[in-house]
């Protein structure tokens, strides 16, 4: 798998979690800065011709100094200048680990004018990248987005492409389902990376559905990949049992979702809200999931920054943190036998 257009720096988690790829410690984003004096007088604007080295520092600067959030695949102006060049240059984001081999290659008038009207997009319209573009790339995927879902940007992909959850299930699991898909992301994931796995993917969202269709589709998955669309566990059958559980729900705070940098409003609410605490989605995810586990099930919980929320939320539950490159505690694993104890088959207690 090739990497995304860049790497976020630890500390920078958006709400949602952090778009990066889990080879990424091979990859970095753009290295170094072009030399003064590459950038062309007059800019990109301009129509002048000039290097993917020129154009990246005069998008860069732009990007820098327009105050923007980065926080939906990118961490920093350099690095979304980076994927708004390569873009324009017609070279996949994923190119970005070899940017310094690329930085003497020449844009054409019209690919340095995309570039440019496309930073000027982003400034003006405060629109997450992945949002201009249609594209969005996780563990070094490339999945079609707009503003139907949130930008995908899960801690999970590096644990399923890192092999990292493999040491807590016993098998190969062949059920694996993915609450809260959104563009399905995560179920093309756990897909492509157990390719004898049936994957449920289930979204309350008919427009989140919509956009995991078109990526279902991108990576021929129709055949293994079935998407729900169910209020959490309401239209899950009731005899499905799977070996693996991932969900990436929506936990933003109230407080926080007051606070939102105008990137996130772009994004639809429904997958940022999580009730007062940030929980109100998770405590609903916990209280059906013990009825729908098969026997050693893991469940993969994404919480972002609320860990200390889910803890005192569920003070009983043995939960086991984690660690990504960028986020030490975002995402925990829940054992079947400790979520049976916790909230029994009926999902009695919470
Ligand atoms: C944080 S997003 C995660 C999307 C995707 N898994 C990812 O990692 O990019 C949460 C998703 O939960 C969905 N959602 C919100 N409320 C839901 C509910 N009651 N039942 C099922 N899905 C819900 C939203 O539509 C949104 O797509």
């Amino acid at each position: 798998m090739s990497p995304p257009p860049g790497r976020p720096k630890a500390g920078d988690t958006p709400p949602g979690g952090v778009a990066r790829s889990a080879g990424e410690s091979d990859m970095s984003p753009p290295p170094g800065r072009p030399k003064a004096g590459d950038t062309p007088p007059g800019g990109l604007a301009g129509g002048a011709a000039v290097t993917i080295g020129a154009a990246w520092d005069a998008v860069s600067r732009d990007l820098r100094s327009a105050g923007l959030d980065f926080g939906h695949g990118c961490a920093s102006a350099e690095d979304e200048a980076a994927w708004i060049v390569l873009h324009a240059a017609g070279i996949p984001a994923s190119a970005a680990a070899d940017f310094d081999a690329l930085r003497g290659h020449a844009l054409t008038t019209g690919q340095a004018q995309q570039a440019a009207e496309l930073a000027r997009q982003r400034i003006a319209t405060r629109k997450p990248l992945a949002y201009l573009l249609h594209e969005a790339w996780l563990a070094g995927l490339r999945f079609h987005v707009d503003e139907r879902v949130i930008v995908p940007r899960s801690f999970i992909a590096e644990l399923l492409d890192g092999g990292d959850l493999d040491v807590w299930l016993a098998a190969a699991p062949e059920h694996v389902l993915d609450m809260c898909t959104g563009s399905g992301c995560l179920a093309v994931l756990a897909a492509l990376v157990w390719p004898h796995a049936r994957v449920d993917a289930v979204d309350l969202s008919p427009d989140a559905l919509a956009v995991a269709a078109i990526n279902r589709e991108a990576y021929d998955l129709q055949q293994r990949l079935q998407l729900i669309r169910s209020d959490l566990w309401e239209s899950v059958p009731t005899a499905m049992r799977y070996d693996l559980v991932l969900c990436n729900p929506p936990y933003v705070p109230e407080a926080s979702m007051r606070s939102l940098p105008p990137e996130y409003l772009h994004e639809p609410g429904m997958a940022l809200a999580g009730g007062p605490d940030g929980m109100d989605l998770v405590r609903r995810f916990l209280r059906g999931l013990p009825a729908h586990l098969s026997p050693g099930a893991v469940a993969v919980l994404e919480v972002g920054n609320e860990r200390a929320a889910f803890e005192t939320a569920f003070p009983r539950l043995p939960a086991v943190w984690l660690e990504t490159e960028l986020h030490a505690e975002a995402v925990c694993v829940l054992l079947e036998q400790d979520l049976r104890e916790a909230f029994g088959d009926e999902g009695s207690a919470g």
